[in-house]
């Protein structure tokens, strides 16, 4: 992976390969010379948001200068200088370079430290790649992508870089995860990797197998993964770095293949029901990234992980099943899968006296319809707990919309000859699924549906076809703002 490495602008010795500056609309560059300053008032280059120029032969520490738009200066956002810095990266790469460096720009009321975060961020998420199953992968990467600041803001700047850098990590860990297979991520599989986390950081880990789960009641679990090929596993994973305060709860549906079981799935997409564990996944990484920083905070991750197949024992439409929180619950779908083993996952959670659960699932192709590809469903019961979280995906870049749960939603999946039901229909697919999770948290909890977020089919300046590693970084900025 490419390393983030910080210098200043002072430094007479540094010699990139490519230096990039990033210009807003309809400025000039200052100090680049007659050819930038040409490039500009010619209007080659208008400096809209993802456009680029490559001059040659400037002058400057570099012998290649790319000037980067980043837009309207009013209009300025991270999350466009995120791109900016990924547009950067991936154009080094192409350039087979191995190294390159980014002016930090000055940004209106942002501190040097998010500036500088969110450049390594994008850097490093631009120039994520998943073909470890490719024989004849492209193996240049760049090496070194190097951050410019000025002398006075060096140790502010290699804060943030180090900040970004950690905080990337989880997100590549979930897309890796993500995009792997289902005959190689399954739940075993994802079993091992929250074990290496936990040995890297000292972690707790307690990995309930079949037995384990019928035995503590997770009848959901249990019950899903009753006719799955591969063994269902409850992964409980703990980090302790907040003494005795009472912890934050991530709970990530792990469908590791959902088949839609009896209620089986159109052949048409199912590949991309692999997808099914992104939350998981995606909790695995804030995980990864809350070792990393050595966050001052309680975190338990709660990973129900199971493949949803039908077969002779499979569960079917109109079985009951009582809960691990005691209720009974009707099936009317074996396809909705999801909001069973997140409910037990939920009510498990209860023993940890959490100060707030957050959890996070590709549940509904509803929501996936409502907000498409540019914002997770937010539900919960606690109005604080909801907005901390949307605050967090606007700091991200991971957006999350807040999303009704009415109480005729819960109306809605009252169950015939059982307390609920696991499907309200088609209407409203997403806010029912809320509702009937809604069922079994009693403590401060949220809900982020990123069946439309967590993967797609196009990719932008720094993500790629297939798994995005949202909600990630959004989660590890939800536990940093809890840090402060
Ligand atoms: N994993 C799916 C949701 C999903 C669908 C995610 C498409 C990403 C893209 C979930 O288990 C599911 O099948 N949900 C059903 C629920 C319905 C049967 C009540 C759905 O959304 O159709
Ligand atoms: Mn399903
Ligand atoms: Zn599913």
């Amino acid at each position: 992976m490419v390393t983030i490495g910080v210098t200043s602008r002072a430094n007479e010795e540094f010699a990139p390969e490519l230096l990039a500056v990033a210009l807003y609309k309809g400025e000039s560059p200052r100090d680049l010379g007659e050819d930038a300053a040409w490039v500009v008032s010619g209007g080659d280059f208008g400096g809209k948001t993802g456009e680029t120029a490559l001059l040659y032969g400037q002058g400057g520490p570099a012998p290649r200068l790319l000037l980067a738009g980043l837009g309207e200066r009013e209009h300025f956002t991270l999350e466009k200088l995120r791109r900016a810095a990924a547009t950067v990266a991936r154009r080094a790469r192409t350039l087979k370079l191995h190294s390159a460096a980014f002016s930090l720009p000055a940004m209106p009321d942002t501190a040097i430290r998010e500036i500088s975060r969110t450049v390594a961020e994008g850097a490093r998420l631009g120039l994520y790649r998943f073909d470890r199953h490719k024989s004849a992968a492209d193996d240049h990467g760049l090496e070194t992508f190097w951050l410019v600041a000025d002398e006075g803001e060096l140790q502010e700047a290699t804060e943030g870089a180090g900040l970004g850098a950690k905080v990337t990590e989880g997100t590549v860990l979930a897309r890796d995860l993500a995009n792997e297979p289902s005959n190689v991520a399954t739940p075993e599989y994802l079993a091992e990797r929250a074990r290496t986390i936990a040995e890297k950081y000292g972690m707790v880990l307690d990995v309930l197998d079949r037995a384990g789960i019928e035995e503590e009641g997770l009848t959901g679990l249990a019950t899903v993964g009753r006719s799955a090929s591969n063994e269902p596993y409850f992964i409980v994973l703990e980090y302790r770095g907040g003494g005795d305060s009472a912890p934050v709860v991530l709970v990530g549906k792990a469908v590791t293949f959902d088949s839609g079981g009896i209620s089986i799935k159109p052949s048409s997409g199912m590949e991309d029901m692999k997808f099914d564990m992104s939350g998981g996944a995606a909790v695995l990484g804030a995980m990864e990234a809350t070792g990393a920083l050595d966050l001052p905070l309680n975190v338990v991750a709660l990973v129900p992980a199971t493949e949803n197949l039908p077969g002779g024992d499979a569960f079917k439409p109109g079985d009951v099943l009582q809960m691990h929180s005691g209720k009974t619950v009707e099936i009317v779908t074996t396809d909705a899968e999801g909001r069973l083993i997140l409910a037990d996952a939920l009510s498990y959670a209860r023993r940890y006296e959490p100060s707030a659960v957050v959890d996070c699932a590709t549940l509904t192709g509803a929501c996936a319809v409502a907000l498409g590809d540019h914002a997770s469903g937010l539900m919960g019961n606690d109005e604080d707990l909801v907005a901390e979280l949307q605050t967090a995906g606007e700091t991200t870049g991971e957006r999350a919309w807040p999303l009704p749960l009415f109480g005729e939603y819960t109306e809605q999946i009252k169950g015939d000859t059982a307390d609920i039901k696991n499907s309200g229909g088609r209407r409203g697919g997403a806010l029912t699924a809320g509702a009937f999770l809604k069922e079994f948290a009693d403590y401060p909890w949220a809900h982020l549906d990123v069946a439309g977020t967590a993967y797609g089919k196009k990719g932008n300046a720094y993500t790629t076809k297939g798994a995005t590693g949202v909600p990630a970084r959004l989660l590890v900025e939800f536990l940093l703002g809890r840090t402060r």
